[in-house]
């Protein structure tokens, strides 16, 4: 479905976002913490020579973890090759991917989650002692062959953490959590961005989008971009503050850019009455699997305060009774 403020990729945005993509240090806004512990374990192993640490980012879709990637690339200057896990088929499609790196080569692979249990092994001792083991024949005859691989670096992405087993959780020697945006930096990014684009955003639109865009980066480009359609065919030479109200409320953007399943969770909550409701019963109302609801969906409504995690369950907070426009009285909460 396509949606402006849709949580998964649209691949028909993605050169645009290739562009977009922030290509220094100076141009990752935000995510403070990460930034400042990757730039010193960047410079201690180059210093060493040595190659950096497998390194694994987790969090919500569009918050800059692909970016992360190309920016270590970058400082490395190292190379960097870029799969999907689910593209990993069988054990050899690694097993060729991995004998094809170089010394200090990143490999880059995304939704790590969903790597198959048999590719997976193959990345134990790849990761571990740069090692491949391949098992010739079977039963007693069996032989495992060793094959040396290159010192390279393993840097994995997924938007499930608690999907990923532990053994390769533990094998990743830096673990990093993006967390979501701040309205300044996501209206900064905005501002590099309109730059980039060639056309003028001034602070207060930039922070109207900012505003709607669900603390992802991701997000507030994408509706820079349609906002700025609409200044063009208005020929209009700047993305005034009248011009982006007008455009978002077009575009049905809620005004703290609430994405549809956002807007269904939420409405079913605050339709319990107050009873916490079971990511179970949630994941078979909406139709949604459970991981996505509680991985992706949830984590932006309870880091501002929308919807609370109770040992019941989920409830909506005064907050989202709020946003929503409903007023919360006797009626629509159930006694006991
Ligand atoms: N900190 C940031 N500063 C500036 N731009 C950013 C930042 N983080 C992300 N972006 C922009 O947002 C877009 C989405 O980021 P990215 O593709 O890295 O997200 P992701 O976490 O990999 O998402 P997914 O989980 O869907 O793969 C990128 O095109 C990039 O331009
Ligand atoms: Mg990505």
């Amino acid at each position: 479905m396509d949606r402006v403020v849709e949580i998964e990729k649209i691949t028909f945005d993605n050169t645009d976002e290739v562009t977009l993509r922030p290509s220094k240090w100076d141009e990752y806004i935000g995510q403070d913490k990460i930034k400042k512990n990757l730039k010193v374990f960047i410079e201690a192993s180059k210093k060493r020579g040595e190659e950096l640490d497998h390194t694994l980012f987790f969090g919500p879709p569009g918050l800059g973890k692909t970016t992360l990637a190309h920016l270590i690339s970058n400082e490395m200057e190292a190379n960097l090759k870029v799969i999907a896990a689910p593209t990993i088929e069988k054990g050899g499609d690694l097993a060729a991917i991995l004998t094809n790196l170089d010394e200090k080569d990143i490999l880059f692979i995304d939704e790590i989650h969903r790597l198959s249990p048999a590719v997976e092994e193959i990345l134990y001792p790849a990761m571990e002692d740069f090692r491949l083991d391949i098992i010739i024949g079977s039963g007693p005859a069996a032989n495992t062959i060793k094959i040396d691989l290159p010192k390279f670096t393993l840097v994995g992405a997924t938007t499930r953490a608690g999907m990923l087993s532990n053994p390769l959780r533990d094998r990743f020697g830096m673990h990093f959590r993006l967390e979501f945006y701040d309205e300044i930096s996501l209206s900064k990014i905005i501002n590099l961005a309109s730059v980039k684009l060639n056309k003028k955003c001034p602070e207060d639109s930039a922070l109207e989008i900012a505003k709607r865009s669900r603390g992802t980066p991701r997000i507030a480009l994408r509706l820079l971009k349609r906002v700025r359609d609409f200044a063009e065919v208005e020929d209009k030479e700047m993305i005034d503050l009248k011009l982006t109200e007008y455009a978002l409320n077009e575009l049905g953007v809620n005004e703290v850019g609430f994405d549809e399943l956002d807007i269904k969770l939420l409405n079913l909550l605050i339709e319990a009455k107050g009873r916490a409701m079971g990511l179970s019963t949630i994941a078979a109302t909406l139709s949604e699997d459970e991981g996505t609801i509680e991985d992706v969906i949830e984590p932006y409504l309870i880091a501002n305060g929308y919807i609370q995690k109770t040992a019941k369950g989920r409830v909506a907070t005064p907050q989202a009774y709020e946003v929503m426009k409903i007023k919360k009285n006797k009626s629509n909460e159930r006694l006991f």
